[in-house]
């Protein structure tokens, strides 16, 4: 049996070894994988890898803090990830480890899925970590991109990505021009569901709204956003499709995506 795993500080709340052994069950591959959750500090990192390549272990999720750090462990990067400068995905081949980055693509499917063409016009919020693959899947599709942030100067970080214009959050007056809404900021997020990362904006028919907070389901952003009659794309929407590439690297086989849905939906 292939050993795949999530590591990160702290990981007892990960839902990955949930969804990824549901996967490998529906899949009848419980002979071949399986996933647990790992705990590794910082500290340990080194020693972490130096282990596991002596261990039949198959694929490593990286979640926070270490999707930065990991990257000097790996022997190859893919060009993916280097654009957007963080791993969370691990592949282990002859004992070398092979970093990928499958967030971006939990923000782009979701989009590709609403049939967007290139050229239209995407806010999103926030310039730190989500926002850098939030930054690369519109860049994916073409779209033109502005980013607005409570620290504007942090916007300039993201431009090694593509171009990019910017706008300081409190000059935001209104979003109607932005045919796409993509919220990176953790406001709104379990145990703060009052807030929103737009408060007092007003949205219109034409728009998507996609909030990658996913605790809770719905978040006050997406539930404004719907009285608008906005699309909206919910946060798990991007869990989902990444740990589905996720998946797909670790066991060569592609899970259903109904199937972590509802995985998750008896869990939330
Ligand atoms: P992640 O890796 O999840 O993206 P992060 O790197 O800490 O997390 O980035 C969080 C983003 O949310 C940042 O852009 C942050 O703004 P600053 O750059 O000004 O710190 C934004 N953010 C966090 N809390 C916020 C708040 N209360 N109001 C507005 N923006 C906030």
């Amino acid at each position: 049996v292939k050993i795949n795993m999530v590591i990160g500080s702290p990981i007892e709340q990960s839902l990955s070894p949930l969804i990824h052994n549901a996967g490998i069950r529906a899949l009848n591959l419980e002979n071949l994988f399986t996933y647990w959750a790992v705990k590794v500090e910082e500290s340990q990192l080194e020693s972490f890898f130096n282990s596991v390549k002596k261990l039949p272990v198959r694929g490593i999720s990286v979640t926070l803090p270490h999707k930065i750090s990991v990257l000097k462990y790996l022997n190859n990067i893919d060009e993916d990830a280097q654009k957007i400068g963080a791993v969370n995905t691990i592949v282990i081949d002859n004992q070398q480890l092979f970093g990928h980055n499958t967030d971006w693509i939990g923000i782009y499917n979701p989009l590709k899925n609403k049939n967007i063409s290139a050229g239209k016009s995407v806010l999103i919020l926030g310039a730190g970590g989500a926002s850098r693959s939030a930054v690369y899947a519109a860049y994916k599709l073409g779209l033109n991109i502005t980013v607005t942030n409570r620290t504007i100067e942090k916007v300039s970080q993201l431009r090694d990505i593509c171009e990019i214009s910017s706008i300081k959050l409190l000059d935001l007056k209104n979003i109607d021009d932005y045919d796409i809404i993509i919220n990176t900021t953790p406001l709104g997020m379990y145990p703060n569901t009052e807030l929103s990362p737009l408060e007092n904006y007003t949205f219109n028919k034409e728009q998507i709204v996609f909030d990658c907070v996913y605790n809770p389901l719905e978040t006050k952003l997406l539930r404004n956003a719907k009285e608008h009659s906005a699309q909206i794309i919910y946060g798990i929407d991007m869990f989902i499709e990444q740990a589905l590439e996720q998946f797909y690297l670790y066991t060569g086989h592609r899970a259903s995506y109904e199937l972590f849905k509802s995985t998750l939906q008896e869990k939330l």
